[in-house]
């Protein structure tokens, strides 16, 4: 096998590329930015070898890079089997009677039969309605009163119904996975809970609590993530400039960012990697072509501090907001 195809078994039997494409860019930048570069970035890291695609409503490039798939499979680079492309449930589709047309809608605008992964985003049920983010005077937030068991079970609807291959969900801590491993006539295991993972938020007890239920852990943010003031505390330590990862990098003669990228594969996470830059996409198709020693990884493991770039704060006061638990 291409090792740059290199995949894992996900607990319903298909199979998960071990990086993958990070698309999202913050709401703001989308004026800078053109949308089209979604497009053109997509397109090109499937051409350098990406197979794993991570993208969402919320980040409203669905279409660009859906096109951008659509335009790789019609020029003969890659076949619709072999690209692996996620979406997420955003929060204010959480009542189990929205989930489905939320992924129709997905699909319209990606112009795809079906998704591979489609997971809940956040646990955070919002109000429903046009507004993403709809918030009260004290900017917070709108809560919707929903059970995330309700939710769990409208995807599942939609993998029978084949609009997904797999169903999973992101940010939820280990109380909230338990709530739906252990709701009664459970159909299907999530398959992955993505969530914030780099080596100074190493989540070695999420990882543990998902390995010892064959939950795949995947990890954003990996880079250190993208520093938006909008998103994130910006006093914050800068992940890639870490004495220790740079002497590793240097050791090994790559970069820090492929030395964080490469330990996660190592420790058995599925990566995202998030460039709109083609050079760097092209480097971090690299992580398959160096080997970290177990000095390396117990020497970054040494690294956490718990050090959570997206706190997300607008969630704060929900009462599912899942950051406040230890994991
Ligand atoms: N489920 C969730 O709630 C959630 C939350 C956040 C993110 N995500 C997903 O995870 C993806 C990745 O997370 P992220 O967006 O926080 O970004 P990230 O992967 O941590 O990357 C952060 C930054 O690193 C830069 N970068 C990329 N390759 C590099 C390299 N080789 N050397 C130096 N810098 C490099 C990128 O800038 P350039 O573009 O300029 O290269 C990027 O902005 C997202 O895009 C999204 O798909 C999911």
């Amino acid at each position: 096998m291409d090792p740059k195809g290199q995949r894992v078994k996900l607990n319903d039997g298909h199979f998960i590329p071990v990086l993958g494409l990070g698309t999202a860019v913050p709401p703001v930048v989308p004026v800078l930015i053109p949308k089209s570069e979604a497009l053109e970035v997509t397109k090109f890291a499937i051409e350098v070898g990406f197979r794993h695609i991570d993208c969402a409503h919320v980040y409203r490039n669905e279409e660009q890079v859906g096109q951008a798939i659509q335009s790789k499979i019609a020029d003969g680079t890659v076949k619709r089997e072999n690209i692996f492309y996620t979406s997420k449930l955003w929060c204010t589709f959480l009542r189990p009677e929205l989930v489905r047309p939320a992924l129709e809608k997905s699909l319209k605008t990606l112009q795809l039969d079906y998704v591979d992964l489609y997971i809940i985003h956040f646990p955070l049920a919002v109000k429903p309605g046009e507004e993403l983010f709809p918030k009260d005077e004290n900017g917070k937030l709108i809560s919707d009163s929903v059970d995330l068991c309700h939710t769990w079970e409208a995807l599942e609807k939609c993998k029978d119904a084949g609009l997904t291959k797999s169903i999973g969900v992101s940010n939820f801590n280990h109380k909230q996975l338990e709530k739906i491993l252990n709701k009664p006539g459970l159909k299907y295991k999530p398959v992955c809970n993505q969530v914030e993972c780099h080596p100074y938020l190493n989540q070695s007890k999420l990882l543990d609590f998902c390995k010892s239920h064959d939950i795949v852990l995947v990890a954003y943010g990996a880079l250190g993530s993208q520093r938006i003031k909008e998103w994130v505390n910006l006093n914050l330590p800068i992940l890639l400039e870490d004495s220790v990862l740079c002497a590793i990098a240097k050791k090994h003669k790559q970069t820090p960012a492929l030395v964080v990228l490469r330990y996660q594969i190592q420790r058995g996470v599925v990566v995202l990697a998030k460039s709109y830059n083609k050079k760097r996409i092209n480097e971090n198709i690299q992580v398959f072509d160096f080997e970290l020693t177990p000095e390396d990884m117990k020497a970054i493991d040494g690294l956490n501090r718990n050090i959570r770039y997206y706190e997300f704060l607008i969630g704060v006061g929900h009462p599912e907001y899942p950051f406040s638990e230890e994991y």
